[in-house]
């Protein structure tokens, strides 16, 4: 099937696994030939729904953010979806569909000072934010990265990291709550939380935030980034919630009044403020 052939926002497009790549644990890149530009095209915060024939649809963060490049996915296996896509090899095809939901909103973002945080498994959308910039790099200001996870030995994108960590146009901070194993990662990650890290660096009220992680860390950051004097309009939080359609038909994703795959999953702070009975992040 082309991207052509699409007649309706549910038909998924074949997409052909180009490459595996293992990361720590159970998280695992996956890289996509599609034939769509939409597709190619995502936006730094999108999502999209990949199927895997026989077994079902989930919703997966799109974690590529350089125009025209591969499609590349970070899934973790929790469940029947994901378990399946794992027993797949390079050159199987699923099917996917998307890109959906508004993502974080690059072209306010230029110009500006950016401050990019994530906390675990919220590294895969944060880092097609990141890769969007670097591609653009003079077009913004300042740019930080936080990125906090439980254990040292869950640091995913090692590489990159190590790259990143090197270049001095950007200040990255990365952090674990244990540093576990016998041997350390190759990148110089501190003992702490992505709290303290915010608290370190120079984030401040010029600059624009991305965040991406667990919802228990949300309430943290936002009062972490009020403290450094970042305005709550300059806050943008990614929301996971259940989901079906992605396309605002089936109501499972229903929060306070919007539904996220419509509205979201990226909100501005002040606009999740307005929807009752949301986020503690807003309390
Ligand atoms: C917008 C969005 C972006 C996402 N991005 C990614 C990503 O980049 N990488 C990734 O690995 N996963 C991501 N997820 C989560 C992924 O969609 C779920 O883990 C999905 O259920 C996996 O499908 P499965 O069939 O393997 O697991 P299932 O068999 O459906 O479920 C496994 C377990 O996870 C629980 N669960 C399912 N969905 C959610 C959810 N949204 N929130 C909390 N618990 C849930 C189920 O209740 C069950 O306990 C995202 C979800 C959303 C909504
Ligand atoms: S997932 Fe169906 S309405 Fe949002």
């Amino acid at each position: 099937m082309t991207a052509a052939s699409r007649i309706t926002p549910f038909m998924p497009e074949r997409a052909v696994i180009r490459s595996i790549i293992p990361m720590a644990q159970d998280n695992t890149l996956f890289q996509f030939t599609v034939d769509s530009e939409a597709l190619a095209n995502c936006l730094p915060g999108q999502f999209v729904q990949l199927w895997v024939p026989g077994v079902g649809e989930s919703p997966i963060s799109v974690c590529s953010g350089r125009k025209g490049g591969n499609l590349e996915l970070l899934v973790r296996k929790v469940g029947r979806v994901t378990s399946a896509l794992f027993q797949m090899q390079e050159g199987d095809w699923v099917g996917i569909r998307g890109p959906y939901g508004f993502g974080f909103p690059m072209d306010d973002f230029k110009g500006k000072d950016v401050c990019l945080i994530a906390g675990g498994l919220g590294v895969a959308p944060i880092r097609s934010v990141f890769q969007y910039i670097l591609e653009k790099r003079e077009e913004f200001g300042r740019v930080i990265i936080v990125y906090g996870m439980r254990h040292s030995n869950d640091l995913l994108f090692r590489p990159e990291f190590k790259l990143l960590l090197r270049r001095r146009d950007l200040e990255v901070f990365i952090a674990a709550e244990e540093l576990t194993g016998p041997e350390l990662p190759p990148v110089s990650v501190q003992l702490g939380r992505v709290t303290d890290l915010i608290n370190m660096s120079h984030v401040g009220p010029s600059f624009e935030t991305a965040v991406c992680g667990p919802p228990v860390m949300y309430k943290y950051v936002v009062d972490e980034l009020k403290k450094k004097g970042v305005p709550e309009s300059k806050i943008w939080l990614s929301l996971e919630r259940h989901m079906k359609c992605g396309i605002g038909k089936c109501g499972h994703c229903f929060i306070g009044g919007a539904l996220t795959c419509k509205a979201g999953p990226v909100f501005n702070l002040t606009a999740l403020k307005m929807l009752p009975e949301v986020v503690e992040c807003c309390q």
